[in-house]
């Protein structure tokens, strides 16, 4: 047999010269030959037992030279890629820290939501087109007896009632940056998104201190000269509603191509519904707030020197686009 390696060549050393290996094994017989014979063959089996053992010992330091590949230690290395985290993520960072930074806490509420937090202790009526699975995916489960049909979420928005219940009294600072699911996709929409909500209860809270936090947020998070308006607006939950535009980017506020009439819409918010207040729990004669949400993704697309052409190119696995960022 031929040693490839030194498993074999061990193999062949206990076959031979072990306990019961073939030429120990001629050791013992030797008492068995005549007596003027004995010391020739002690001379030629322990001959024997060398010349294997030499064989063993060359062949295991042949193996162990031929192993060696000369290797240049002056090539210069091949540098391993190094990845990213993905725009959203990095954005959803950034976004956590500019709220956390005036005493927001961060929260996180279910995907997989009961109709009630979605829609009903929202304000919403039984008729409410959002409610229809043309808009929201319904969980094929049996309905709560309590909470409804189950969804996955539309929006952060569900998250209010559930933090109104979790903190019991004002004050309530919160924002919530989730997952929410819609069936909707083109340019501009994708399937699962992701928003940010802010809600805020306290006492004598009003419009002043919304608009207040509105351009706190555009500042930090699109930059200095960055301004947001509001628009009055219909949302179920919130009395006033407003849709919050920030100035454009590209030409200032002055009107450009791009938006038109110098603004871009960024996403809802309002003064939190009395009613939404009472299905929380909260005490809405002595207590009053604010609450916004908008979108992840639109948000990243409004910032300063990102192009984004198509939404849905942010959940591509083309990684020519994602290392972009
Ligand atoms: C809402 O979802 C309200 N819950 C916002 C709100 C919160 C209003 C609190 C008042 C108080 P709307 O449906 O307009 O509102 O969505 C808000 C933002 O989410 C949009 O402006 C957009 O930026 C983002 N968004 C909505 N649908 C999608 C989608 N399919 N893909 C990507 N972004 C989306």
């Amino acid at each position: 047999m031929e040693a490839k390696t030194d498993v074999d060549l061990d193999q062949i050393q206990i076959e031979y010269l072990g306990r019961n290996g073939y030429l120990t094994q001629e050791i013992k017989n030797i008492s068995r030959l005549h007596k003027d014979d004995r010391k020739g063959a002690g001379i030629i089996i322990n001959e024997a037992k060398k010349i294997v053992l030499d064989m063993i010992v060359a062949r295991k330091n042949q193996l162990k030279d031929s192993s060696k590949e000369w290797f240049d230690k002056t090539i210069p290395g091949i540098k391993p890629s190094v990845g990213h985290l993905h725009l959203v993520t990095q954005a959803i960072a950034e976004i956590a820290d500019v709220f956390e930074k005036i005493g927001f806490v961060r929260v996180r509420y279910p995907e997989v939501e009961w109709d009630y937090f979605a829609f009903g202790a929202l304000n919403f009526p039984e008729v409410h087109p959002a409610r229809d699975d043309w808009e929201t995916f319904f969980v094929d489960v049996n309905p709560d007896k309590k909470y409804g049909p189950m969804v996955l979420t539309p929006h952060t928005s569900s998250g209010q009632v559930r933090e109104m219940k979790r903190v019991g009294k004002p004050p309530i600072r919160m924002v919530n940056i989730a997952k929410c699911y819609r069936r909707q996709s083109d340019i501009s929409h994708t399937q699962m998104f992701h928003q940010f909500e802010g809600l805020v209860i306290d006492e004598n809270i009003s419009v002043v201190n919304l608009k207040g936090t509105l351009d706190y947020f555009a500042r930090n998070f699109f930059g200095d000269t960055r301004k947001t308006r509001l628009r009055p607006y219909n949302f179920r939950f919130t009395e006033p509603s407003f849709e919050v535009d920030i100035t454009c980017d590209i030409c200032n506020g002055v009107g450009c191509r791009l938006c038109k009439a110098g603004w871009l819409e960024l996403g809802g918010a309002g003064m939190v519904h009395p009613n939404v207040l009472k299905a929380g729990g909260i005490d809405n004669k002595k207590y009053s707030g604010f609450a916004f949400g908008w979108g992840v993704e639109r948000a990243i697309m409004m910032k300063s020197g990102i192009n984004i052409p198509d939404l849905r190119l942010l959940y591509s696995p083309d990684l020519r686009f994602l290392i972009q960022f």
